[in-house]
């Protein structure tokens, strides 16, 4: 966990504090969770524990796992199936282990369990609820959706608009500056994606100094962002004027071979949404020549142009970064603790399918 205590997280984290005490007794509850195993995770992870939970927990991304924080989390008594940059195998049999766990009620970041559940023709499991914090893990339950209801807490303004929206660019922007020692300076920035993450990136790459240009596929989203100002084109057109590009569309190769071939020399690749082939990846890894500085590898195109990739194109802002300051990171976290006092109570109630957390169950973590 570098430098930082958990004494020091706990402190700034006040709201997380409040939400957790807020919980009811959790001993009849069995939650399986697959989340970024973060440092930032802990205060809600130890407060679940304290309050009698069984805990199963698993990585929605093995880049972003913290071999340290798994260790922490075991020590409050959860079983942690995860460790840093695991083996797809691996990940699979975690995520298949803590639905033979026989889990209540899920918590997860990704639909993994979820998924699996409904596509691999499974004995359900005796769970009363669940709740879903990401845009990728909603769509990929389209078509799919279990016999209990499903909380999605990504949509909310306090998730999307905060979270969403102001970290993720920002943090994003921070890791690249701290691992290339560059800034945005002079430098042109694609934007792939203007959702809210995108909508973040775009922002805090003008306020560190960079001209943005946005790729969207979506017409309305596309003309947003010419409201907002940017430069708006196809990934195609705008990709080989830019000298830095960053995807966040959790969308499959939306930077794909044909059009990373025709980058310009010294161009840098780095993605912060959910996939970690948001960028097409395999044939640019084949082409590695060099890791010129941690978390920076250089590869070598047909054109004989050089391009830098962050973090091998997993998620920028958490595996080579610390993710969100520990202030905002409170208010996702705090948001969490409720909807998960939700889904062990009322929310077991509600139907079958996928429900926005009610403002009743949020609002009290503000
Ligand atoms: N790094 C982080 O800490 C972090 C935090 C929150 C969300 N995320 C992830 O970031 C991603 C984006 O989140 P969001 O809330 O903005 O989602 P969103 O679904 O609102 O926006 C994604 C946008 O990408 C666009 N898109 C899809 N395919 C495209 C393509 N080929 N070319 C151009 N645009 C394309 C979509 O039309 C959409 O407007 C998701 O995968 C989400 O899970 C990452």
């Amino acid at each position: 966990m570098s430098a930082l205590t958990s004494e020091w997280v706990a402190a700034h984290m006040p709201r997380t504090a409040r939400a957790v005490a807020a919980l009811p007794d959790l001993t009849a509850v069995r939650l399986a969770m697959s989340m970024h195993l973060d440092f930032k995770m802990l205060p809600l992870v130890e407060g679940l524990a304290a309050r009698g939970a069984s805990l199963f927990i698993t990585t929605c991304n093995p880049t972003t796992v913290r071999d340290e924080v798994v260790a922490r989390m075991r020590s409050y008594g959860a079983r942690v199936e995860a460790a840093r940059d695991m083996p797809e195998a691996d990940w699979n049999a975690a995520i298949a282990a803590g639905l033979d766990w026989g889990p209540t009620h899920l918590s997860e970041m990704g639909a993994d369990y979820t998924h699996l559940l409904m596509t691999s023709g499974r004995t359900l499991p005796p769970v009363k609820a669940g709740l879903e914090a990401t845009g990728s893990g909603v769509s990929r339950l389209k078509g799919k959706l279990p016999p209990w209801p499903i909380f999605n807490w990504d949509d909310l303004p306090v998730k999307e608009g905060l979270h969403n929206r102001h970290m993720v660019g920002l943090t994003t922007w921070q890791a690249f500056f701290s691992r290339t020692l560059l800034s945005l300076h002079e430098k042109r920035v694609l934007v792939v994606g203007y959702g809210t993450v995108g909508q973040g990136l775009a922002a805090s790459a003008r306020a560190f100094g960079g001209t943005v240009m946005v790729a969207e596929i979506d017409a309305a989203r596309a003309l947003q962002a010419r409201y907002d100002g940017w430069d708006v084109g196809s990934v195609a057109e705008l990709a080989p004027r830019a000298d830095v590009i960053v995807t966040g569309t959790g969308a499959h190769h939306v930077l794909p071979w044909e059009v990373i071939e025709r980058l310009k020399d010294g161009c840098f690749l780095l993605n912060s949404g959910h996939r970690i082939d948001e960028i097409e990846l395999a044939p640019v890894l084949e082409r590695q020549i060099a890791a010129p500085i941690p978390f920076v590898t250089s590869h070598v195109l047909p054109s004989g142009a050089k391009v830098h990739l962050l973090a091998g194109g997993a998620m920028a802002n958490l595996t080579a970064g610390e993710g969100d300051s520990l202030n905002a990171f409170d208010v996702t976290l705090a948001v969490m603790a409720t909807g998960i006092g939700h889904i062990v109570g009322d929310g077991e109630q509600a139907s079958a399918g996928v429900h926005l957390l009610p403002k009743s169950a949020w609002e009290t973590a503000l």
